[in-house]
Order: structure tokens, then sequence, then C-alpha cells
């Protein structure tokens, strides 16, 4: 690639200094933007009532309970964020993680108290079992030749019973996160036997078996009792797998692909937006959150340059939309710049 050395020889005038000198200039050659459209809030709903507790280790996030969830979907519904990601913690867990599948469980009341306060918020539902069963993994277990693991298939029959549940709750968008094999596929089987064809998934298709899901597993209490999650989330030195992964979930159906976490892997959006040209949503996770938190409060960095910086990254990565726990911050910040 010797284009700008080709370039300068026969045409040494040209400064690239030139197009950042006028402030309007440098607008005008700006090649992405960050908007309130691109971002999705992710939220804590917990079990009991008049519940507002803040994240020790996310300052600013909280765990709401469901009666005062009007709270924050209206401050996020105000500030023009458009999207909630909804997580819930429910008062009992067991092996199987029967909560999750329950008429009356969490994140259903969640969604019809969110569809109250703000009728045109679009309401995601991560889709998973490790904040239901008591041993802390994303479905139930089976031991085979001496190991104890995540039952994919039965994981998977309990998947497409969940996402219906979600769908008759009145969620718009279905969001797996298990990262079981032939997720996507049952659970399109599922929601459209039960007649919701036109409910999207959002697929985590590259999740990656991360120390930056630390916070998240506080708020969400779905720390695994023992082990950790590499038998079913990828290996963080992969990035071939992650497009093998994103291109299964492709042909069983996924709508949108999503990279998780995000700073880390922007080659892999990257590789996905250049191979698929399909919707691409990334997670800026819990732990990515909680750097910026805590460099901010010690004064190290600045909060609002260091996030905007972070976030329009993501863009010029190719990524589409953004699952980030500063939307609210971010929207406000962009509403008066
Ligand atoms: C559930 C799930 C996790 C996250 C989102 N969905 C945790 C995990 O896989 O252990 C992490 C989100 C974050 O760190 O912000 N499977």
């Amino acid at each position: 690639m010797d284009v700008f050395p080709a370039t300068s020889a026969r045409f040494p005038q040209i400064r690239p200094r030139r197009l950042r000198q006028h402030p309007r200039l440098r607008d005008l050659m700006r090649e992405n933007r960050l908007t309130t459209h691109d971002l999705i809030a992710p939220l804590f709903v917990y079990h009991g009532t008049n519940l507002k507790r803040e994240i020790s280790s996310m300052p600013g996030q909280f765990q709401w309970s469901v009666d005062r969830l009007a709270e924050p979907i209206s401050e996020l519904a105000e500030a023009g964020v458009p999207a909630v990601l909804l997580f819930g913690i429910p008062a009992e867990k067991d092996p199987l993680g029967h909560g999750a599948i329950h008429p009356q469980g969490i994140v259903q009341q969640a969604i019809r108290q969110i569809r109250q306060t703000a009728p045109d918020m679009l309401i995601i539902t991560d889709l998973c079992f490790c904040e239901y069963t008591d041993h802390g993994h994303c479905g139930p277990l089976t031991t085979i030749s001496g190991r104890t693991d995540v039952d994919n298939d039965a994981t998977l029959e309990l998947l497409g019973q969940q996402a219906v549940s979600h769908a008759q709750a009145g969620a718009d968008v279905i969001a797996p996160s298990g990262m079981m094999d032939g997720m996507v596929g049952a659970i399109r089987t599922a929601l459209d036997a039960a007649g919701f064809t036109s409910i999207p998934i959002m697929a985590y298709s590259a999740k990656f078996a991360s120390a930056f899901y630390g916070p998240f597993r506080d708020a969400a209490e779905s720390t695994p009792a023992f082990g950790d999650r590499r038998s079913y989330q990828m290996d963080p030195a992969n990035g071939d797998e992650a497009i093998r992964e994103t291109a299964l979930d492709l042909a069983e159906g996924a709508d949108i692909v999503m990279v998780k976490p995000a700073l880390a892997y922007l080659d892999i959006a990257r590789r996905i937006k250049e191979t698929f040209g399909v919707p691409l949503a990334a997670y800026n996770v819990s732990g990515e959150y909680a750097m910026v938190k805590a460099a901010a409060e010690r004064g190290w960095i600045d909060e609002k340059r260091t996030v905007l910086e972070m976030l329009t990254g993501f863009k010029r990565a190719g990524i589409d939309m953004i699952l980030t726990y500063h939307a609210l911050d971010v929207a406000r910040w962009l509403n008066q710049p």
C-alpha cells in the first residue's frame, strides 16, 4: 500500500491539515456520527417492591423493582433513547430456571409495565437462564464422562419456551445470549409456531468468555457456582471462529447479530460487517463501563469525551447499534452538545 507516498510525490502540495483548520469544515469532513437512534440501554429488573439499588461496581446503574421502572423508563424516553434490553433477577432460582418461563415472571411483568409507561419504547429481552438457575449456568446441567456441563439440547427446548413467553408478554425483539448450538433456529421455530413470525431475533453471535462481564454478574447475581462459561462462550483468541458462529446464526434466521464485548473486539465487528453486511450490534459491557467510571471518578479521564470517542469508534468499526450502560448520559450529551 503505497497510495499516500505515491500521491504526495505527484502532488507534494497536499496538506491534510488544511481540512482540519476550520471547525465547520471539520464538521463537514466527519465520516461517522453517533446519534441517540444508535443506543440501547440495558436495565436490571429485580424482584420485590420499591427498590432502586445502586450496583457498586457500576456507579449510576441500578437494580429496579417492577413498580419503580417508570422512573428510568421515563428518563430514557425523555432523553430520546429508543430501546431497552431487559435482564430479570427473580426471587427464586432452581436447577432448570423455571422462573424464566413463567407468565408472571420478572421480565414478563417488566415488559407490561414498560409498555404502559412508554408505549413507543422498543423492548428487547435478553434470553438466558443464568439469572434463573441456582447454579448460575446458562441452562440445565448434565454430566457426561465425569464432566458437568450445560445440556445444550435441553436448553434449546427451554429457550423456545422462554422466547414465546417474552413475546406473549409483549417483547419486540428477542436477544438470546447463551451461546448454545442451534439456539437461533430453535427460538425461530418456537416463535413461528406460536404465531410470532414478525418478532426479530438479535443473536449474541460472537460472545466471548470475557473477564469484562464481572460487574454484570454482581448486578444480575449470575456468577456460576462452579467452573466458568468457556464450554459455551468463545475463546477471546479466536476470530475465524467468530465468523463461523455468525454464519451459523444467520443461517438459522438471526435478523441482527451481536459482538460482545465491544472494545477489545472491534476487529471482529469489522470482519462481520464486511463478510455479511448484516445489521450489527455491539455490547459495550459492564467491565468496560466500570473502567471508564472508575477512571473518571478519580479525575484521570474526561468521562464525556472518553465515552463519545469510544462509541464513535464503534460506529467507525461498522457497528449499527450499541448496547451501553452509558446510553442515558450519551443521549443527554448529544441533546445538548
Ligand atoms: C447472560 C449475559 C451476560 C451478559 C449479558 N448477558 C453475562 C455472562 O455471560 O456471564 C454480560 C453483560 C455485561 O457484562 O454487561 N448470559
